[in-house]
């Protein structure tokens, strides 16, 4: 494929974004103000790609070709030169992505379309003094972006559909799942859902009423393991039986609401959680058999292990 993709700094984000668009075919630029950046980005990249060797996903020949479509700059203007995506990954900071801009408006070309990878910054801010903010959209990973399949892209006020159509075309040909915003979410889709969940968590853990080994079980176990396959809206499809989510609703309809009332609604994080909940974590932990990971590393393992099995399942390698 002829179109350049750029990425633009090699953090932790940045060091895994070559990889996804190397597998979708693409030639990329790792833009890396410094030498040393540079060279950590180039070990994060083999160092990723051999575990992927190492787990049979690709063979040394493959994890060579990926490798070839990547290369290495520490030029701004060459970076940006004829590229058609680039995916902007500086740190979390408004004047540092608009400084960028300049560089993006003045180097690459006219019709060139630029991703956010921010968490949580407005694109509509990010873009307040671009000349042409409709080129401007966020491009929202998780992390590693060359492992987890969801990308969340998201317009701000003035991005054009156009915009989100080349990137939503690029994730898909990387084999990644692009989800599309229409208006400026704070924490994007996924963030929210996952602080629903968190807080509930603290909740019932706090109260005494789960321990917090238990309540990991009951995501893990529970819910969790069926959105690992598909979203609420397709379980609850299911869990309607003929009816479908329809007669769901209905029929736990009253009893969901009286749930719901029962919910945590803080938004603040009690100053109790920061004190408990860490040692908590640290004591289930250390329950754990060994071979299911316990201690960070041995989980990090494990982690890893069962995410690319899944990800397999889902055709995502
Ligand atoms: N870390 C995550 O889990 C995560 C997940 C999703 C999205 N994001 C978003 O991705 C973006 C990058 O986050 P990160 O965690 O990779 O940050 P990071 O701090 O690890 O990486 C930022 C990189 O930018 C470089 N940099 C700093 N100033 C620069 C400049 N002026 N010019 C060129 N390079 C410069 C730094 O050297 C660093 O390597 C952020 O917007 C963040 O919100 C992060």
């Amino acid at each position: 494929m002829d179109k350049k993709i750029t990425v633009i700094a090699g953090g932790v984000i940045g060091s895994s974004f070559p990889i996804v668009f190397a597998l979708g075919g693409y030639n990329v630029v790792s833009y890396n103000k410094w030498k040393e950046e540079e060279e950590k980005v180039k070990e994060y990249i083999d160092n990723a790609l051999n575990t992927l060797v190492n787990q049979k996903i690709f063979t040394s020949e493959e994890k060579n070709s990926i490798l070839s479509r990547i290369s290495y700059t520490g030029n701004i203007e060459e970076a940006l030169e004829d590229v058609y995506y680039v995916q902007e990954c500086l740190p979390e900071k408004y004047e540092i992505k608009q400084e960028f801009i300049k560089e993006f408006e003045k180097y690459a070309p006219d019709e060139a379309v630029m991703g956010s990878s921010t968490s949580g910054l407005l694109i509509s801010e990010i873009a307040k003094y671009a000349e042409k903010p409709e080129r401007i959209i966020g491009a929202h990973p998780y992390n590693p972006p060359h492992l987890i399949p969801l990308i969340e892209l998201a317009k701000g006020e003035k991005s054009s559909d156009e915009a989100i159509k080349i990137a939503k075309e690029i994730f898909e040909a990387s084999n990644k799942e692009p989800i599309v915003l229409n208006k400026e979410l704070k924490g994007f889709v996924s963030n929210r859902i996952q602080a629903a969940v968190f807080r509930e968590v603290i909740s019932m853990v706090l109260d005494g009423a789960v321990s917090m080994e238990d309540a990991d079980k009951a995501v893990t176990f529970g819910p969790g393991i069926r959105w690992g396959i598909m979203g609420p809206g397709l379980i609850f499809e299911l869990g309607g039986g003929e009816g479908g989510i329809e007669t769901l609703l209905k029929h736990i309809g009253p009893s969901l609401e009286s749930w719901l009332e029962d919910l945590a609604t803080w938004t603040e994080i009690p100053e109790e959680a920061k004190e408990k909940i860490p040692d908590m974590v640290a004591e289930s932990l250390k329950n754990r058999p060994k071979e299911i990971g316990n201690d960070r590393k041995s989980l990090l393992k494990y982690r890893d292990e069962m995410l690319l099995d899944i990800l397999k399942l889902h055709d995502k390698f």
